[in-house]
Order: structure tokens, then sequence, then C-alpha cells
């Protein structure tokens, strides 16, 4: 099978095929990930709660994302590799640089970081100069202590218009794609409806042209108990048949339900 691209990608979006994302951390779990027919791989930040162990993806460096992100390269036959840069790692363009090709060089084909308009200039300059640039918004996770918790983003009106008008302006400087955590479902839709790039939910309703999930949450090992956290794992008696029962359920529809959005 072809290798994935961002053209797969847009192009997926443009005919409505949802695509999917899963996290991986290691070459047996990306070689699982990419054979269950994920699309695309997060090397995510959330490698701090779910391997290292930590309250939040604070404590991780640039050094831990590198390591992995060359771990993950070495089990993944075919989906598209997107490394999360961690916390402080770009607080401005020319550290971002420098963080950036450490990722790419460890063999991310995309990067990932948490933010809106504050980035603009800083996803200009990586795309400028040939860094595809994932950004995030809506519950950051890197934010959390800025937010106060784990807590539902968008919520009322003048977050909801920060919000999207936070994704029009990163479209606008250069990014291929956005991933919304954890906002109501209709802002979602409604982001996902006027964005030309492709967005990706997480706890963000079944509007988004993509779903992502930490694999650790939807294989039932991380005893997440979010609302948008299903265990795939049930009625599933291996870990290939979870990470496939993941994958059918978001390109059926099947997954995410309104159970799982927030309104
Ligand atoms: O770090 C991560 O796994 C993420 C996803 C939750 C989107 O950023």
């Amino acid at each position: 099978m072809s290798k994935i691209t961002l053209s797969t990608l847009n192009k997926m979006k443009a005919d409505g095929d949802k695509f999917v994302c899963i996290t991986a951390y290691d070459a047996t779990f990306a070689h699982l990930v990419s054979e269950a027919g994920a699309e695309t791989i997060l090397v995510g930040d959330s490698l701090g709660m779910v391997l290292q162990g930590h309250d939040s993806t604070i404590p991780v460096s640039i050094e831990d994302m590198a390591y992995h992100t060359q771990c993950v390269l070495g089990g993944n036959p075919r989906s598209l590799v997107i490394a999360d840069m961690p916390f402080m790692a770009y607080s401005n363009a020319d550290q971002a640089m420098d963080n950036a090709t450490l990722l790419m060089q460890a063999g991310a084909q995309m990067i990932k970081m948490e933010g809106g308009t504050w980035l603009s200039d800083t996803i200009s300059s990586l795309v400028e100069r040939g860094i595809p640039v994932c950004a995030h918004l809506g519950l950051t996770p890197q934010s959390v202590n800025a937010f106060g918790g784990f807590k539902v983003q968008g919520r009322t009106p003048k977050e909801a218009k920060s919000i999207l008008a936070n994704a029009v302006e990163i479209q606008d400087a250069g990014a291929s794609l956005l991933v919304l955590e954890c906002i109501p479902a209709s802002l979602a839709t409604d982001i996902s409806a006027k964005m030309d790039i492709p967005v990706i939910g997480i706890g963000a309703g079944p509007g988004t042209d993509a779903q992502v999930l930490v694999m650790h949450d939807l294989l039932g090992l991380s005893g997440q108990k979010a609302r948008f956290v299903q265990n795939f794992m049930e009625g599933q008696t291996t870990i290939q048949g979870g990470l496939q029962a993941f994958v059918h359920a978001v390109k059926t529809g099947e997954y995410p339900r309104e159970e799982h959005s927030y309104s």
C-alpha cells in the first residue's frame, strides 16, 4: 500500500472520507497502528503521562520526543508521522526552528504545536522552510495550569469566537492540519466546515474530518475516564483487534457518538 502524505489527507477531506490518527511511541506499536489502517501516527507528548507516569505533559523534553519519534520510524510502514513539540520548545521562532529540525531529522513528517494567533509567525517561518505544521487548539494540555485543570474549552460565545478566529489565523499562516481538543461538538463542526485544512478532533464530537485518541486510552489501559474515551478492547481478544475496531468505528461514523461529545 502506498505511503500516506498530506495530499492523501487533503483528498480525504475533499471526498468527505474520515481519517484516523492514533498515538504511538515505539516501533512495535507504530507497526500495529499503521497495519490497523490509521492514516496518521501522532508521537504525542502524552507520552509524559502514559509512558513516564507524570500527571501532565509539562515535564517532557525535546530529547524525549526525538527519541520516541526515532523509535516510531523503525516500525511504521505507511502512516504519516506527526511529532509533538513539547512544553517551551517553541517559545520563539528561532527555538522552534531548532527543535522542529531535531524532530524532522528524527523521522517526523510534520510537527505539532499547541496555540493559535501567537504562533502565526513561527508557523509561517517553519512552513516557508519546508516543515509542515499541525496546530492544536481548545484544551491544549501544556496550558493545564493556566486553565486550572483539564477543562472543556469554548463553552462561552466569547471563547468560541476566539477559537474560530485562531483557527482561521493559523490556517492563513500556513498550518496544514488542526487538532481541536475538548470543545463543544457544534463549535468543532462549524470550524471544520469553515476550514480548508483537515481538522482532527478529540473530545470534539463527530463533525471533524478525523479523530485521534491516545492509544493507551482506546485500549483501556490508562484508566482514563474522560467522557470522549471509549475502550475499544471490549469484545476484542487482541490489541490489533482493538486498534482495528477504533479505525472502523471512526470511518463508519460509529464513533464518536453524542455520549462522547460536549455540548
Ligand atoms: O499528546 C497527545 O497525545 C495529543 C493528543 C491528545 C491530541 O496531543
